[in-house]
């Protein structure tokens, strides 16, 4: 798959997920094959306005390219001036807009996925970007605000205001993550467009990866929980779309390893102590399904410094 002149050979995407694809977990992915992956989304407002967390957020490793920035906002003039800082400031392949956040702060200032809700302005805000950006520009949406929706016009709008590349998660806004995501919907958004469509929504397993590009017919798919504590599922459909080899799944011991590495990139980008607390979500996540993961989730929860988080995962995950 290619957006723009970027080329994606494993057409496979991490999808970006705020308070996770930070650049820590972004480079282990990449560690296990990923290709690209796309930053939390960021406030075009907050761009402008200089604001310190909207810049944090924009933190890219040297060796974390081609990547994705996703802005959010509704307001065209400020989406087309935060591409023009995004551009003065930092390196990054594609610009993606954001047009799915389902959260209530979020929608009700008209951004993310209320923009659903009207075409005419999302239109002039790709075509606004467009004309700015010297990137690529792209545009995640889900399958409507509602039922009633539009999506396959509101995709065929995107293209024609000059979407490079568009994903679809395959909920409405009013399914929030409830049900499951309609790949129907996904194969015709993939039927209605010339541009390279994305299908995304509940891969957990190579299986469902190969099932679902095979139904619609995507270009490329995208996961983003699925990788939550598992960049192996990253590998495994990396390499079987490469070679058609399966692996086997990690031994706690290669959890364990890349535990330490993801503490140590983590402590890098943030600091001791924030580190160590977003820490503690991700090591839940890895460790889910293992035996003593209750066990070790609580001590984890309960410890005050990376010694005690080390100690504890070493006695309970039988490590020695
Ligand atoms: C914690 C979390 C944060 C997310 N943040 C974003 C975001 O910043 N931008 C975005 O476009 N989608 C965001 N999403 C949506 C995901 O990118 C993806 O579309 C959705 O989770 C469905 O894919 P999945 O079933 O593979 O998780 C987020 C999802 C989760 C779970």
């Amino acid at each position: 798959m290619k957006i723009g002149k970027v080329s994606i050979p494993s057409n496979l995407l991490l999808g970006p997920m705020a308070g996770v694809t930070d650049g820590a977990f972004r480079k282990i992915c990449r560690q296990f094959g990923l290709e690209m992956s796309f930053t939390e989304m960021v406030s075009a407002k907050g761009l402008v306005y200089g604001d310190k967390g909207s810049h944090e957020l924009l933190s890219i490793g040297e060796e974390e390219h081609p990547v994705g920035v996703q802005i959010f906002g509704s307001d065209p003039d400020f989406m087309a001036r935060a591409a023009v800082i995004l551009q003065e400031r930092i390196q990054y392949e594609v610009l993606d807009i954001n047009m799915g956040c389902p959260t209530p702060k979020i929608v009700k200032n008209g951004d993310g996925s209320k923009l659903m809700t009207d075409l005419p302005g999302a239109q002039s805000i790709v075509d606004r970007v467009v004309k700015v950006s010297q990137k690529p520009v792209t545009v995640k949406i889900r399958t409507g605000w509602d039922e009633t929706t539009d999506y396959l016009g509101f995709a065929k709008g995107m293209e024609a205001a000059g979407a490079q590349m568009i994903t679809v998660h395959g909920r409405t806004r009013d399914q929030m993550y409830s049900g499951k995501a309609d790949w129907e919907k996904i194969r015709a958004v993939k039927q209605a467009l010339k541009i390279p469509v994305v299908g995304n929504g509940d891969i957990f397993t190579l299986q469902e990866a190969l099932e679902k590009k095979a139904f619609s017919g995507v270009d490329g798919i995208m996961i983003a929980r699925g990788a939550q504590g598992n960049p192996w599922l990253i590998r495994e459909i990396v390499t079987y779309f490469a070679t058609g080899e399966m692996l086997p799944p990690p031994t706690s011991r290669e959890i364990y390893d890349v535990i330490m590495t993801h503490m140590a990139l983590i402590v890098e980008e943030k600091g001791e102590y924030r580190g160590m607390v977003e820490m503690r979500k991700h090591i839940s996540w890895y460790i889910k399904g293992m035996k003593n993961a209750a066990l070790v989730r609580n001590e984890i929860n309960r410890s005050r410094n990376f010694e005690e988080m080390h100690r504890s995962l070493v006695q309970l995950l039988d490590i020695g």
